[in-house]
Formats: C-alpha cells, structure tokens, sequence
C-alpha cells in the first residue's frame, strides 16, 4: 500500500501538515493536481497568510476568491484564505463586528476588575487569542461542506495551529460561558446608561452566532473523525527534530480521533559516493528512517529524495508528484 491508495479512496477531507518547510504544501498541492487528474472535483485551501499555494502553482490565488487552476487536467480550484479577512467577511454577514472593537467597549465599564476577579479568568484578552484562527476555520467549513467539491485538501500551518483548531467547540464554551456571566453583569450597567443617555434596544447577536459557529465546527470534527471521510498526511523530513514533531502531531492526532494513515518522509539525501557531506547525510538519514518506521508502524510512509530544484510551478509538481505516487 503506498500514498497512491489516497486517490481512490473518496475521501472527503484531506489535511495535510507537519513541521515548517518540510514540504506541506508541496505534498497537498501535488495530492490536489492528482485527486483532479483522477477526475474528483478539488478544492485546495490554505490559510497561511504567506500565499504559499500561489507560490508553488506559480500562480496568484491570493484575492481571497476561489480561483480555477488553469493548466491542470480535470476540476481544480484553489483558494487562500487571509485569517484577518475572512474574520472580518464574517463580521459583516452577522451585521456587527466579533472584533477587538466591540470588546473594548467592555474594557471602560467600571467594575471589569471586580467581574476579573470573581471570574478568576484573565478578560484582559478579549477577545481571545486564536479568534481569528477560529473565524477563518469557520469559513473553511463553509467551503467544506459546499456539496460542489468532492474533495478539499487542507494545507495546513506548521504543527500546533491545525490541532488548536479543532478545540475550537471547548474554547467557544468558555468564551461563551465567559460572554453570558458578562452580560448578565453588565446588563444592570446598560440599562441604567440606556435610561440615562436614551439608547436604543439593539439586539446583541453575538452569542447566537458563536453558538451556531460552534454547531458548525463539532459537525465538522464528526467528519473529521470519520476515516471513509478524512485523513491526515504527516509530511517530515528525517532529521529527529522533524521526528519528535511528528511524534507530538500523532499523539495530538489520536487524542482527537483524526485518522492518520499515510506519511511522507521528504528530503532524504540521495547517497553519492563522491561526496562525503552527502555520504554521510545519507547514512543519518537511513538511520533515522528506520527509526521512523519503528515509530509509527501502522502508518504508510512514502520515501521522496530531495530532488535537485525547488519544487515550483505546473511542470516542477509533475515531476514531484511521479515520486510521490
Ligand atoms: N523533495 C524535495 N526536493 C526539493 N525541494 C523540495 C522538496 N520538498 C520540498 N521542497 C522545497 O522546500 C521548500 C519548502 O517546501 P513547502 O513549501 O512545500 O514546505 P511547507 O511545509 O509547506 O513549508 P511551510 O511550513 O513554510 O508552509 C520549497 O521551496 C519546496 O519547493
Ligand atoms: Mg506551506
């Protein structure tokens, strides 16, 4: 069995992640060109502020807009979402912002401190770090579950950030828990300032939306616990480094029951005799595979050399994709 079965497997989501520059979006953008190829209807989303799929296409998919890739035989589009953006699409779709500015209206109401306290939670932050990540994890799902597209690959930021994600249902439970205790507080506050300055009833929609939102993502992690329907490709290189991330990643990854059947390990030097900086990289790196195949023995691992130019463009994936599948 070998990362080719991936292809044929009709899955619905593909995630794929791992340590910074080992090659994530390499891998999911040739899995993407592949999926498409085999006539599957694709869509290949990134998050990372940086464009990195425009950058490996060579091609311009950063205005935030799903985007045909020309060139590519079959049905793929591509997609760049910019976290600070899609935040602020959302905002506007619920009519008020779930940005820093309607939290700091909070942050002049005397008594905070008190509330601070009797909380024993740190409201300094609010709204919480990671809202932004949550926001635009919303809007994939959005795309996601779009019946449009067959499948959506996912290429996700380094380690850490993707798993964050999916504790998104518990951190909007506390976010919301935290919201209602304040409310509750402040309401006494606003009505007394509301029969002093004469403002209006405007219906606070904000909860309402975070609860639909949370709705939306344990939907999604049904989905993504659902082997027919997901996996996760762990890219690493075989450096031990790379190896205890990826050690961390699974440990993560079955702690929230997302299959993870396939692996690529990417890089490994090609040995050549007639250079001992790669004799010797070569004989770190067979030894660290080996390890690697210890270490994860029900997982599938593709073994990708490091080829001999940047990984850029239609012509340079084809080539890279040959190797992968
Ligand atoms: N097998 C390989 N041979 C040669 N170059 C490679 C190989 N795999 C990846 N690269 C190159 O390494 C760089 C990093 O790859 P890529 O952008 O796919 O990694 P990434 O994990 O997505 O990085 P980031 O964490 O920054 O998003 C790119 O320039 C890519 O072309
Ligand atoms: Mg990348």
């Amino acid at each position: 069995m070998s990362l080719k079965e991936i292809v044929n497997m009709d899955l619905k989501y593909i995630l794929v992640g791992g340590k910074g520059g080992v090659g994530k979006t390499s891998v999911a953008s040739t899995l993407a060109i592949a999926l498409a190829e085999a006539g599957k209807r694709v869509l290949i989303i990134s998050t990372d502020p940086a464009h990195s799929i425009s950058d490996s296409f060579d091609k311009d998919f950063s205005k935030g807009e799903i985007t045909k890739v020309k060139g590519v035989v079959g049905d793929l589009f591509a997609l760049e979402i910019n976290p600070a953006a899609a935040g602020d699409e959302i905002s506007k779709s619920i009519g008020q912002p779930i940005g820093t500015d309607q939290f700091s209206q909070f942050a002049a109401i005397p008594g905070l401190g008190e509330l601070q306290q009797g909380l024993g939670q740190d409201l300094q932050s609010i709204p919480p770090p990671g809202m932004d990540e949550a926001l635009s994890f919303a809007k994939i799902l959005e795309y996601a579950e779009d019946e449009i597209y067959d499948t959506v690959v996912l290429d996700t930021a380094p380690t850490g950030h993707t798993l964050r994600l999916l504790n998104i249902p518990e951190f909007l439970d506390s976010f919301l828990g935290r919201m209602l205790k304040m409310k509750t507080f402040l309401s006494n506050a606003m009505t007394m300032m509301k029969s002093l300055f004469g403002g209006g009833q405007e219906k606070d929609r904000t909860v309402e939306t975070l609860e639909a939102m949370k709705e939306k993502v344990l939907v999604a992690r049904d989905k993504l616990m659902d082997p027919e329907q997901t996996q996760f490709v762990k890219v690493l290189i075989p450096t031990m480094m790379s190896i205890f991330e990826t050690e961390r990643l699974v440990e993560e990854l079955d702690q929230h029951l997302i299959p993870h059947k396939f692996a690529v390990v990417n890089q490994i030097n090609p040995p050549n005799d007639q250079c001992s900086y790669c004799m010797h990289r070569n004989k770190e790196h067979r030894k660290n595979i080996k390890y690697i195949k210890s270490a994860f023995p029900d997982t599938i691992i593709t073994e990708i050399e490091a080829l001999d130019s940047e990984i850029r463009g239609l012509k340079m994936l084809q080539v890279f994709k040959e190797k992968l599948l």
